[in-house]
């Protein structure tokens, strides 16, 4: 079967980072500086992605302002003809940068927070005087005049400040909002018991991204990725594996999917051996979960395969042991006991949070 093209192409130009989240996306081993990509190697991989089909180019990391190169990768992106979307914490940029930036042709800007004060915001980020710069560089984003979305990672410890959330987002006049509730995978999973939101919760932020979506209209999108264990069905994630996204690790490996790599078995070839498109349509990480030929009970037989594409492949592996398993958030998983069992455990406030180290700096 030949697969159509990717929309999208998340490049992670490194894994370098300032902060120590401790939901960070990156994988548990780091790339180091010296195995990343170079300048020209990314304005290659933007030239194939657009002959590809891929429209929007999303420049991510780790933090992508680590790079100094930023700017030149920016420019790029753009002479490929690609949209470009830079995903910042925003500790690195300058209002230079932002400038060098918006003359290189960047389209968009996405700045993450973690919390609407600095006290809890830096907390979250093992980094003093995040919160402070980001609200500096949102200024500078404003007066340049980049689009901006503001993405706020939420669980147990920020949920009930969603309402403050939004405000931050209308103030900082973002067009868009992402509320992004943890997935816990990777690193992530370290800090489960600390940061699984309450089911209370789940159904608070359901009804307030509900109601702030009616009373905004017009004026801010919020786009809601949901605490999926509340869930009663999982989400298709990726939109379907290999079907409308591509990821590039800081080394040039060709992911299906940012946790990918948690996939035990799975081979991941390098846009330094084989072209994207090849990787694309035939790679065997991409073949592994494409369609629905793969799947097992109960996904095979279920009416919603289509839709959710038996759910996430990363989740599958953490939680079932097989990556080709039916996603165990959903309902008619027999492994939901065990989410039901997680979600369950007493919330404890008290527990310390593990920030990722060593920090993601190699
Ligand atoms: Fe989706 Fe599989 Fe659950 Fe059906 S059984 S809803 S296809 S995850
Ligand atoms: Fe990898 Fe969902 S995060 S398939």
């Amino acid at each position: 079967m030949s697969a159509p093209p990717p929309v999208a192409m998340l490049a992670e130009l490194t894994h370098r980072c300032p902060l120590s989240c401790p939901y960070c996306s990156n994988p548990l081993e780091l790339t180091a500086r010296a195995a990343e990509l170079s300048t020209e190697e990314w304005a290659d991989a933007f030239r194939q992605a657009a002959d590809l089909g891929v429209l929007q180019l999303h420049l991510s990391g780790g933090e992508p302002a680590s790079r100094g190169d930023l700017e030149a990768i920016t420019a790029a992106a753009a002479e490929a003809g690609l949209y470009t979307n830079l995903i910042t914490s925003g500790v690195g940029l300058t209002e230079a940068r932002l400038r060098a930036l918006d003359a290189a042709g960047l389209d968009h800007v996405q700045l993450s927070v973690q919390g609407v004060d600095a006290v809890s915001a830096d907390a979250i980020g093992g980094y003093r005087g995040g919160f402070e710069r980001k609200m500096r560089v949102a200024g500078w984003v404003a007066e340049i005049g980049f689009p901006l979305t503001l993405n706020a990672v939420m669980h147990r410890r920020n949920l009930d400040r969603l309402e403050e959330t939004v405000e931050l987002a209308l103030g900082l006049g973002a067009r868009r909002l992402e509320v992004a509730c943890v997935q816990f995978h990777g690193w992530a999973a370290a800090n489960r018991a600390a940061l699984m939101p309450t089911l209370a919760q789940a159904r608070a932020a359901k009804a307030l991204v509900d109601a702030k979506r009616k009373d905004l209209l017009g004026r801010l999108v919020i786009d809601f990725v949901p605490p999926d264990y509340h869930a009663e069905f999982p989400k298709a994630c990726m939109g379907g594996w290999g079907s409308t996204g591509i990821n590039l690790a800081p080394d040039g490996r060709v992911l299906p999917c940012h946790a990918a790599e948690t996939i035990p078995g799975l081979r991941f070839e390098s846009i330094r051996d084989r072209p994207l498109a090849a990787i694309w349509a035939d790679g065997p990480a991409f073949e592994a979960f494409r369609g629905t030929d793969w799947m097992q009970e109960p996904c095979t037989s279920c009416e919603r395969r289509g839709r959710d594409f038996g759910g996430c492949r990363c989740q599958a592996a953490a939680l079932a042991g097989d990556p080709a398993a039916t996603d165990p958030v959903c309902s008619k998983s027999p492994l939901r006991p065990k989410v039901d069992a997680m979600i369950a455990e007493a919330p404890d406030d008290d527990a310390p949070l593990v920030h990722r180290t060593p920090p993601a700096s190699a």
